[in-house]
């Protein structure tokens, strides 16, 4: 690569020295046109640049580098990424980016989130870091939770968006409400598992007791 570099950058110099000797004959003929402004190139072979230019730069006028393909800057001293970094990365040298961490592929636009998003969650960038972006139904850092709105009460447990597993004793979407196996009669509620409550008149585990009233 050094070799390469310094090669192309005698090709620059031999193709500077002749646009300087055409430069030279035709500025010979009017002396009195502004020099240094117009002309694409003004190339002073005692030109100083210092600090010197880097990355093969050439010093083409006092503190003036003419930086070779993929640097930029006042000492050539930038890597410039053609295409450029995606996503926060930086050029550490032409065509070479380095990515922040969850990021990949040559530009950094490869973007993994650690384990994945699930539930058609979609790994994003999001100040430098790959995040899940989850569907609105789903939340945790892969989208690995289902949301019920309605809750899960009774210990009953979220198993997929809006579905609840309840456990044994209590149904519904909430699991709200409780299961008697033995129904409770005479106008009673089932309140818990297996628990009913009586209207006032009436007793037993059914309520099938009418109290006596004296
Ligand atoms: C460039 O800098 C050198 C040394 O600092 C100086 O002698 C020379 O005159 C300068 N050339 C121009 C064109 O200003």
């Amino acid at each position: 690569m050094a070799g390469f570099s310094q090669s192309s950058s005698l090709i620059w110099i031999y193709r500077f020295t002749s646009i300087m000797a055409l430069l030279a004959g035709v500025c010979l003929g009017g002396s009195d046109s502004p020099r240094g402004v117009s002309l694409p190139f003004v190339f002073d072979l005692k030109a100083v640049c210092d600090p010197p230019c880097r990355h093969a730069g050439i010093c083409i006028r006092n503190s003036t580098c003419l930086c070779s393909r993929g640097y930029e800057g006042e000492t050539c001293q930038y890597a410039n990424c053609d295409p450029k970094c995606k996503n926060g990365g930086a050029c550490l040298r032409p065509g070479k980016c380095r990515c922040p961490s969850g990021l990949g592929g040559k530009y950094c636009e490869k973007v993994a989130c650690d384990g994945g998003c699930w539930n058609g969650g979609e790994c994003i960038v999001v100040n430098g870091h790959a995040k899940c972006i989850c569907p609105s139904s789903w939340t945790g850092s892969k989208c690995q939770e289902a949301i019920c709105p309605q809750g899960c009460q009774n210990g009953g447990s979220c198993v997929a968006p809006g579905i609840c597993s309840c456990p044994e004793g209590w149904l519904g979407g909430a699991c709200h409400n409780a299961v008697c196996k033995k129904p409770c009669l005479n106008g009673g509620k089932c309140v818990s598992p297996d628990k009913c409550r009586c209207r006032t008149t009436f007793s037993g585990l059914q309520c099938e007791d009418r109290k006596k009233l004296f």
